[in-house]
């Protein structure tokens, strides 16, 4: 492993396809970086075999044993500072962390949303129940959203979105089924744009710098 190479940290909860996707990236030379330990918050989640595959670090840290979300978000960060991380990303993670969190990887935790934030976030609004949200308000748009995490929820500043139309015939399978496919392509996009150093956050903007000479793909 090198030593100035970014390592990331990837929380996950479920079937791990987007951690695949940022696998997949990494293997392909597309980011510059390496993941240096997954932390699942459930001990059967698929995304922990993907890891097992690549040989990369996992951990199952389980919510339930700890007294309260403050000594989860403590334990996490440990966990991530230990490895050295210098980036973190929540793919499907399902847990919600304490704004400490945020205060310890400063604009240095993303996270992938099956919406088009700032509509059809915040608590409550994960997996099937944003699409379900979305069908119910007849939006005719949907779609996926990169976004720094900040120390509330769902609300940090937006690095790249994917819309993606709503059929007629849309269930709320289909439509995350059709998300998905596109949330593949922005977060490791947006994993690339952090690991090249060109994401600047100016008040609730990122911008994307060009990519210096030779160091992009
Ligand atoms: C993804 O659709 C992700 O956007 C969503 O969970 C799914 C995880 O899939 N995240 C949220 O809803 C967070 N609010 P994956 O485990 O296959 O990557």
């Amino acid at each position: 492993m090198s030593k100035d190479l970014l390592k990331i940290g990837v929380l996950v909860s479920g079937n791990g396809s987007n951690l695949q996707a940022i696998i997949d990236a990494i293997r392909r030379k597309k980011i510059r970086a390496e993941i240096s330990i997954v932390i699942s918050s459930k001990a059967d989640a698929y995304a922990l075999t993907r890891a097992g595959k690549y040989q990369i670090p996992t951990l199952y840290m389980n919510p339930k044993i700890y007294p309260d979300r403050d000594s989860y978000t403590c334990a996490i960060t440990d966990e991530l500072k230990k490895k050295g991380v210098g980036l973190v990303c929540l793919a499907g993670f399902m847990s919600i962390l304490t704004p400490y969190f945020a205060q310890s990887f400063p604009w240095q935790t993303i996270n992938i949303h099956p919406a088009l934030l700032p509509a059809f976030g915040g608590v409550g609004m994960y997996g099937h129940h944003v699409h379900e949200a979305v069908l119910r308000s007849g939006a005719k748009y949907s779609g996926c959203t990169v976004h720094f995490v900040d120390e509330g929820c769902d609300t940090g500043p937006i690095i790249l979105q994917q819309a993606v139309k709503v059929q007629d015939d849309e269930t709320a399978e289909t439509l995350a089924k059709r998300i998905l496919k596109y949330e593949h392509k922005i977060y490791p996009l947006a994993i690339k744009y952090f690991a090249a150093g060109q994401l600047q956050v100016v008040g609730n903007r990122v911008l994307i710098k060009k990519a210096k000479k030779g160091r992009a793909e």
